[in-house]
């Protein structure tokens, strides 16, 4: 395939945030007196704040107000922002830099395809807003992966058809996502875990253009 564009998730594709927001659910699941974990954790991955609260409360088999539930968001998303506030440019995993630059250098266009409300403030943190020709986040979509709407939004910025673009993702949904807007996707983590995407890899450390085999 000719590659037109690449589309970026954020949270454990770029960044090592998939991380942050495990301990600040599991800290909410603590607090309401149930454990939550990490493979529980897969099935929040790429899921919206409120729709992942949803899926945490029924691994907890409880059933709040709707109240209670803004509640309990915002104190997951509190102690989120204290583990971000500290981020630079040091907390881009190993290889991301090096391949968005040779993308630039290939003249490969650059999409961010994130659900999540704090990706430009994550981007800014680590200084790679620079990159991005288009950018997709939770403020500006209305449905969350697996729904296509984040990538085909992003297709859509970069006047590019969805067969031209190679998704990236470390989500089992965004995987879905992607395949649901008719991109090929990449991987990003466990074979096991990401066995519906087209390759895998463990990440972008040495990993280059040429590597794409789709
Ligand atoms: C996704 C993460 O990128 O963003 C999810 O994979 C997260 O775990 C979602 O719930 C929403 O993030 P935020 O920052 O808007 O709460
Ligand atoms: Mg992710």
């Amino acid at each position: 395939m000719t590659i037109k564009a690449c589309l970026f998730d954020l949270d454990g594709v770029l960044v090592d945030t998939a991380r942050y927001h495990y301990l600040a659910w599991r800290n909410l699941a603590d607090s309401l007196g149930f454990s939550f974990t990490e493979s529980d954790n897969e099935r929040l991955k790429g899921v919206s704040r409120m729709a992942s609260l949803e899926i945490l409360l029924e691994i907890g088999k409880m059933n709040p107000s709707e109240n209670e539930k803004i509640t309990f968001a915002a104190q997951k998303n509190a102690l989120y922002l204290e583990y971000i506030e500290k981020m630079n440019p040091d907390d881009i995993l190993p290889g991301v830099r090096e391949f968005l630059t040779e993308l630039k250098k290939a003249g490969i266009l650059i999409g961010l395809g994130s659900v999540s409300k704090n990706a430009q403030s994550i981007l800014s943190k680590t200084d790679i807003t620079g990159f991005f020709d288009a950018i997709v986040d939770g403020n500006i979509i209305s449905q969350a992966k697996p729904d296509p709407e984040v990538f085909l939004t992003g297709a859509k910025m970069l006047n590019t058809n969805p067969e031209q673009c190679v998704v990236f993702e470390d989500a089992l949904a965004g995987v879905e996502a992607a395949h649901r807007a008719g991109m090929k996707c990449v991987g990003i983590g466990s074979p096991d875990i990401l066995s519906e995407a087209d390759m895998v890899i463990p990440g972008f450390e040495n990993f280059k253009v040429k590597d794409i085999v789709l």
